[in-house]
């Protein structure tokens, strides 16, 4: 016999910015963070996990392709699931795994990503919020979504926000076996449905340093992130929690774009100095700053992670149909620069 479970787990966007860990293996935070989850229609994994008895390994395809699960990464991820797990009972196929059988179990899982190829974003925040639910769904896991994002975060550190939808809050957490770094929901999808999100793809290639690398770095070397980690950031964070909370774009734009530049300034101020960002990036950050200047208060935000792709937040279809005009202005086909923009919500196109 074989059992099955399915999930699908969009991927989020950190609008104050997580880098930096103070436990490495438990991949717990210098600082809190917080994030918006896309819409799982856009940019989501699917992961469809299996158990047999006469399967003789765990084994994982990713998008096809069989890929190693000796990381310990997914190990952890594994291990906490199958903690606990409890009786499963299916009458139709006649199936009854107890409790303490799972340890002897081993699992298949197929995880696909509906991200565009060509938009080299990072998918390990959807993959592995995926991964956990979709085990903890196999394997009759009760747990509430608090312990689910902590089980999350010990696959991929930003993948604990994506166990929700909407706003949510990934608190740093004070204990040293990292029980309270958990995610939190701040607000709903349909809290501030209004908002569009367009993500302009700069680059399509892998990033040459990764996330966890770089921040690695950053810890070792860049005075200014413990200072943004300490002084600025706990400040940020409760002022992020009142823009989402009254929905205030002007509040929640102007801290979006001040916490992504300064994360990008921690990369700078890393020893070797890590660029993640291109000039095609910064004419997309003069592009905005202009157009919010001249109209006196934000129309647009944008932000970036650990590549030169922007995300750009629109208070509405309006901001957002007037951004991909001036971007297709600035970037003409023909140029390039610019490879494909992806858009929230399609009608706008
Ligand atoms: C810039 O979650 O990919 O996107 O925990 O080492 O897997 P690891 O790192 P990862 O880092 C994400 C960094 C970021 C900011 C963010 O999402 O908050």
């Amino acid at each position: 016999w074989v059992l099955m479970a399915t999930g699908r787990s969009p991927t989020n966007i950190a609008v104050i910015k997580y880098w930096g860990k103070r436990d490495e293996a438990l991949i717990l935070p210098v600082n809190d963070s917080i994030s918006v989850t896309l819409d799982p229609d856009h940019l989501s994994a699917t992961t469809t996990v299996a158990v047999s008895p006469s399967f003789p390994s765990d084994r994982m395809w990713l998008n096809g392709k069989d890929i190693s699960l000796s990381g310990g990464r997914f190990q952890n991820c594994l291990r906490e699931i199958r903690k606990r797990a409890r009786d499963v009972e299916d009458e139709k196929k006649g199936i009854r795994i107890k409790k303490e059988d799972w340890d002897k179990l081993h699992v298949h899982i197929a995880s696909y990503n509906n991200f565009p190829t060509a938009a080299g974003l990072a998918s390990s925040a959807a993959g592995f919020a995926c991964l956990v639910f979709t085990l903890g769904k196999l394997m009759n896991v009760k747990e509430d979504y608090g312990e689910l994002s902590s089980i999350a975060r010990q696959g991929s550190g930003s993948a604990c926000r994506s166990i929700y939808g909407g706003f949510v809050k990934w608190c740093m957490g004070k204990n040293n076996d990292g029980s309270d770094s958990i995610a939190v929901q701040l607000a709903d999808e349909a809290h501030w449905n209004d908002l569009v999100i367009i993500i302009a793809v700069v680059s399509s290639k892998q990033k040459e340093t990764s996330s966890t690398s770089g921040m690695r770095d950053s810890v070792e070397t860049s005075p200014l992130l413990q200072y943004r980690a300490q002084t600025i950031v706990p400040n940020r964070v409760l002022k992020m929690e009142e823009a989402i909370k009254s929905r205030n774009f002007e509040s929640f734009a102007r801290l979006t774009c001040a916490d992504s530049n300064q994360f990008h300034a921690v990369c700078m101020d890393t020893s070797p100095p890590i660029f993640y960002m291109n000039d095609t990036s910064h004419r997309i950050i003069s592009l905005v700053e202009k157009w919010n200047q001249s109209e006196g208060t934000p129309q647009i935000a944008y932000t970036f992670d650990a590549g030169p792709n922007a995300v750009l937040i629109a208070p509405n279809r309006k901001n957002a149909t007037l951004l991909l005009q001036k971007l297709l202005y600035c970037f003409p086909p023909q140029h390039n620069d610019l490879s494909s923009y992806m858009v929230g919500d399609k009608s706008i196109l």
